[in-house]
């Protein structure tokens, strides 16, 4: 199953990533995360990793040859990519737990993403998992993404929503472009800070027709993980998670 979290910038895609990651980790499933995000770069300190791998990018030659080492002989010249198959320069493991990271933008000046929305796409298009894996991919903030087809192959997206105008605004494009893929969105409730805030986020997201699948509170300890950037070992953010990826497993 390879499973999207996006979201509005700020809203918690890659703390659910981490959070599902280590679940997922924990049930015994060999678990690939891929950061899709070509800006932030700490998501591997909150898997418990102490370095990124480097990046699919480097693999392809960078940026400017990407076209002409797609076709080239590379595990992208392959029709299908396992886990395996992916040079150990490429791809962090630890118990089951692995990452990858598409490629970042370093350098001012150095032109557009767009070359990492193909490279994504192109990765999860012919990743293959096994019975026994799950992927996990932490997408950049906001909506770019599905009009590059990072998307296409996704079986489940993950919308992440905090409290606020601006997380439902985004979530309502999600759904609709999700839709024009036909692809279902779930949504999960992120930084809940009150029976109240979540029942009235339920509220304005069910007059949307977006369903959800879980919530997580607000939770201190996620946020000093966060602060620290170390990875989250316990806590209520966590165990939320596990009823979230039970609940995603079993659909
Ligand atoms: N449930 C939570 N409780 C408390 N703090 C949280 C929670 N979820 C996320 N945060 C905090 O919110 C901030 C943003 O979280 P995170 O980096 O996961 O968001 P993101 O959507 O991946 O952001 P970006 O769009 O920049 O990639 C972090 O400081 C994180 O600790
Ligand atoms: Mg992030």
């Amino acid at each position: 199953m390879k499973i999207s979290v996006c979201g509005k910038g700020g809203s918690g895609k890659s703390t659910l990533v981490s959070l599902l990651a280590n679940q997922a980790q924990a049930r015994g499933l060999k678990t690939l995360v891929v950061d899709s995000d070509e800006s932030n770069s700490g998501l591997f300190r909150m898997l418990g990793f102490d370095k990124p791998p480097i990046p699919l990018m480097e693999l392809v030659g960078g940026k400017r040859k990407l076209k002409e080492k797609l076709s080239e002989k590379s595990i992208f010249g392959e029709t299908q990519i396992f886990t395996r198959d992916i040079p150990s320069e490429y791809i962090q493991k630890s118990d089951g737990l692995m990452l990858v990271g598409i490629g970042k933008i370093l350098h001012s000046l150095e032109g557009c993403a767009c070359p990492m929305g193909v490279l994504s796409r192109e990765f999860l298009r012919k990743l293959k998992l096994t019975e026994k894996e799950i992927a996990l991919i932490d997408m950049e903030a906001g909506v770019e993404h599905f009009g590059r087809g990072v998307d296409e192959s996704i079986d489940s997206v993950l919308l992440v929503v905090e409290p606020s105008f601006e997380s439902i605004e985004v979530a309502e494009k999600v759904k609709s472009l999700a839709s024009g893929i036909h692809k279902n969105v779930r949504a999960v409730l992120n930084k809940v800070a009150s029976d109240g805030i979540a029942s009235r986020l339920t509220e304005q997201l069910k007059a949307k027709q977006i369903e959800i699948i879980g919530s997580i509170p607000n939770d201190a300890t996620v946020f000093e993980a966060c602060l620290e950037g170390k990875a989250l070992k316990e806590g209520k953010a966590l165990e939320s998670a596990g009823k979230i990826l039970d609940s995603l497993l079993s659909s």
